[in-house]
């Protein structure tokens, strides 16, 4: 039986993961959004462009959830994205509106499915989503870590005139200001970037991507990155469908992991068809440990601001 992956949001980042998903023939698509038209003429679009591309997925647009019924993957990226000079918590009571209308209607149509949230504040609007959906928290996973590892990956293989492939790279926390990334577990052919790069320039590329968002939101002006956050959506997906059992840092609820109880935070994640399939706790320093703690500190803040 096909996949079907169902995206709520046909904007930028909802109508590249359709694009990603349907040239990589991981499922059907379906495409929705309030605004009528719109998912219906990109569907269509992206319909058309796969003889050229060799692939059978199914791709089509809607304004009506019914067409969503029975997803196996549903991703969330309804919402406002941020413009120059905003952080992504000012997208928080907004954003908020709009996943508390958009969560009852998918569950309703695919209580089986496994729900990625991709938007902002993205530990927050997961933790409103998983409290609304009340599904439980294997199914409720936020994007954010791959996004952020992704871009310090390709500072580090950039610096380090390398390979992209021959970087990996943690970044944990919550997708804000007070995200983690972690050079101790950052490698180059397993090779951690503490024994390639100084102190010094390693806190330049730390900082570098911590202000990833902001430094494409400066370019752009009218929106945010997409074409690597919905890379980022499809490798989550991809792990899903596939039972891949991949290691990937992910936001998801935490009880009692790494000394955080009740909160969405970005850890390393096993992600296999059941969705989450562990998380993995690995051995922090003092001081890694107290900045993950301040991050989900942040995520606390913000969620008691729309009581989730
Ligand atoms: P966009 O503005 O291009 O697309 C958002 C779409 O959501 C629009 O088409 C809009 O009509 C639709 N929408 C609004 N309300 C809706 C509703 N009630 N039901 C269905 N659709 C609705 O924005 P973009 O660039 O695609 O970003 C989407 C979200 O993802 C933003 O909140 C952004 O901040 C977030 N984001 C998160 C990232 C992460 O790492 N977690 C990375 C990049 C973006
Ligand atoms: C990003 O990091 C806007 O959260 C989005 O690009």
């Amino acid at each position: 039986m096909r996949k079907k992956v169902s995206i709520v949001g046909a904007g930028n980042v909802g109508a590249t993961a359709a694009h990603w998903i349907a040239s990589k023939e991981l499922a059907d698509v379906v495409l929705i959004d309030i605004i009528e038209g719109v998912p219906q003429g990109k569907g269509l679009d992206l319909l058309e462009a796969m003889p050229i591309e060799k692939r059978d997925s199914h791709v089509i647009g809607t304004n009506d959830y019914a067409d969503t019924a029975n997803s196996d993957i549903v991703i969330i990226t309804a919402g406002l994205p941020r413009k120059p000079g905003m952080s992504r918590d000012d997208l928080l009571a907004t954003n908020y509106k709009i996943m508390s209308d958009v969560v009852g209607k998918v569950v309703a149509n695919s209580p089986n499915c496994i729900l990625i949230i991709v938007s902002n504040p993205l530990d927050a609007m997961a933790q409103a989503a998983y409290r609304q959906s009340k599904l439980p928290r294997e199914r409720v996973i936020g994007m954010a870590g791959v996004l952020d590892s992704a871009r310090f990956r390709t500072f580090i293989a950039e610096e380090l005139k390398v390979s992209v492939e021959n970087v990996t790279a943690f970044v944990l926390g919550g997708h804000g200001d007070t995200m983690v990334p972690l050079p101790r577990y950052s490698t180059v052919a397993g090779i951690p970037i503490t024994e390639l790069m100084s102190a010094e320039r390693i806190e330049q590329l730390v900082q570098r991507t911590r202000d990833g968002g902001a430094e494409i939101v400066k370019y752009l002006k009218s929106g945010s990155a997409y074409y690597a956050p919905s890379a980022a959506t499809v490798e989550m997906v991809e792990a899903i469908l596939k039972d891949k059992k991949k290691i990937l840092p992910c936001a998801v609820y935490l009880e009692g992991e790494y000394g955080i109880s009740g909160y969405y935070v970005g850890v390393p994640c096993k992600l296999g068809s059941k969705g989450l399939e562990q998380i993995v706790e690995i051995k922090l320093t003092a001081e890694e440990d107290a900045a993950l703690k301040k991050s989900a500190a942040a995520v606390k803040e913000l969620c008691a601001v729309i009581g989730v």
